[in-house]
């Protein structure tokens, strides 16, 4: 056993118990109802680098929710790695789906059972644990800072600004992220690259008040008929999105850089088994990992309008709603896309509807080298504690602040996430396995180690 694995034992039970606190606190940013506890929340981090050693806490109010930063300077002439994270979770809704309830932890098969367990609490509090160990045991061999956030699951509005007003104090040679998914425990992988996100709202308005379905059905545009209608066509009969322009930034990939994505392993029946689907459908000529990893994509994520109650109510309804997301890749912009969006969403409403398209938040694709000191660091840190070398992959989901901190930081960043796709993240029961968690953080002071080596040259 190694000193980390020792640290790791010896500490077990505390370690736990920590995140169980923090795990605890409904840090739910969407909902103002929760506005304490995600204050709660920040201070909870603060205080507890603080404690690992960390200089300069702060909890930096923003606009918004306050950024939780910290550093340790060993030696300015050191290298500086930025750790990066989010605080705040998801909402739990719906509740009454959790076996156990949202934020009252609990662990059942090794695995720790809250929301925010695995996005991006459990992922978040390895960092500090590892720090406390690196602390404890002078292996810290370079500058840390941190900086976590409470606003990334709302689209990070107002951290664009803070990094701007703060581009001394997070001064940085790379920025390193754990909030994405590995593979699997026996197939490390590192993302390579994370999708944009274009998000909005329609609103269609047809008659002036709900009507009578009966009296007034056949006479005018239902706002809903009419919404379903428009978003039926919005992909064709191979998948693929009707929006004019959508796919002309988007960059294909090469033979080569399709076969490198493809060396990850994918079990389609394991994939249907576990989502409880019986064919996998998506855009014609890709497959899952592509149509997840390097394509666009556009989604309802919610729909309603009308009666939605009990029982029946025969209504002809007013308005009808809907909340889209389009995933974006390499080199869609999401100012554009929403752009494009509403201009086609206004083109094909039918006559006798009126159509508003809100834009909520966005995000910009990127793509992380994978001939860096930093990425070789953490697949050296991978392939000692794991085993086995991880390999490169895309993920489909998006971190607002990874294409910020290139462009307002110089910045790049390494996304060595723990978690697994299949942690339900954002669903009911989300979940983080106890050996992803310790597997963390045994492996980021490897990390370190090895990134402070590579860099000095050695
Ligand atoms: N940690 C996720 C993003 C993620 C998860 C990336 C898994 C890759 C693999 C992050 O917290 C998240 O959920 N981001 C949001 C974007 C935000 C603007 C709401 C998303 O992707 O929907
Ligand atoms: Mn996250
Ligand atoms: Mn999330």
């Amino acid at each position: 056993m190694n000193k980390t694995q020792h640290f790791i034992e010896e500490n077990r039970q505390r370690l736990l118990d920590e995140l169980f606190d923090l795990l605890r606190i409904p840090s739910v940013s969407a909902n103002p109802d929760f506005s304490e506890d995600v204050f709660e929340a920040a201070q909870f981090v603060a205080d507890r680098l603080k404690e690992a050693g960390a200089d300069q806490v702060e909890v930096c109010p923003t606009a918004g929710y306050p950024v939780v930063y910290g550093e340790r300077i060993v030696d300015p002439a050191l290298p500086t790695v930025l750790v990066y994270g989010h605080y705040d979770v998801q909402p739990a809704d719906p509740y009454e789906l959790w076996h156990s309830p949202p934020f009252d932890p609990e662990i059942r098969d090794g695995k720790i059972y809250a929301r925010g367990a695995c996005d991006d609490k459990g992922q978040v509090y390895m960092h500090v644990k590892a720090f406390e160990y690196m602390m404890r045991y002078d292996a810290l061999p370079c500058n840390i800072k941190f900086m976590i956030e409470g606003e990334e699951e709302v689209g990070s509005a107002n951290l664009a600004s803070f990094i701007v007003e703060n581009t001394e104090r997070l001064r940085a040679d790379v920025v390193l992220i754990s909030d994405t998914s590995m593979i699997a425990n026996d197939v490390p992988s590192i993302d390579s690259g994370l999708r944009g996100l274009s998000y909005l709202e329609v609103e269609v308005t047809g008659p002036n008040r709900d009507l009578h379905s009966g009296v007034y059905g056949g006479a005018v545009t239902n706002p809903i008929n009419a919404l379903c209608g428009m978003i039926a066509q919005m992909h064709d009969a191979n998948g693929r999105i009707t929006i004019p322009g959508f796919y002309e930034q988007v960059q294909e990939l090469s033979q080569d850089q399709r076969a490198d994505l493809n060396r990850a392993p994918f079990n389609a029946e394991a994939y249907m088994k576990d989502l409880g689907v019986t064919s996998l459908r998506g855009e014609e000529g890709y497959n899952t990992l592509e149509r997840t990893g390097i394509r666009p994509t556009l989604d309802v994520n919610g729909i309603w309008g009308g009666y939605t109650g009990e029982g029946s109510k025969t209504v002809l309804p007013s308005k009808a709603f809907a909340k889209i997301s389009m995933r974006l890749v390499p080199h869609q912009s999401s100012e554009s896309a929403t752009e494009l969006f509403s201009r086609y969403f206004q083109s094909i409403a039918p006559p006798g509807v009126q159509v508003e398209v809100r834009p909520h938040h966005g995000g910009e694709p990127v793509v992380t080298p994978t001939d860096s000191v930093a990425f070789r660091a953490a697949s050296l840190a991978m392939q000692d504690t794991f085993g086995v070398s991880p390999i490169p992959t895309r993920g489909g989901g998006s971190i607002p602040i990874v294409a910020l901190f290139e462009k307002e930081l110089g910045l790049k960043s390494v996304l060595m996430g723990f978690g697994l796709d299949s942690d339900a993240l954002h669903s009911p029961n989300e979940h983080y396995g106890v050996f992803n968690y310790f597997k963390g953080i045994e492996t980021i002071p490897h990390f370190f180690a090895h990134y402070a080596r590579l860099q000095a040259g050695a």
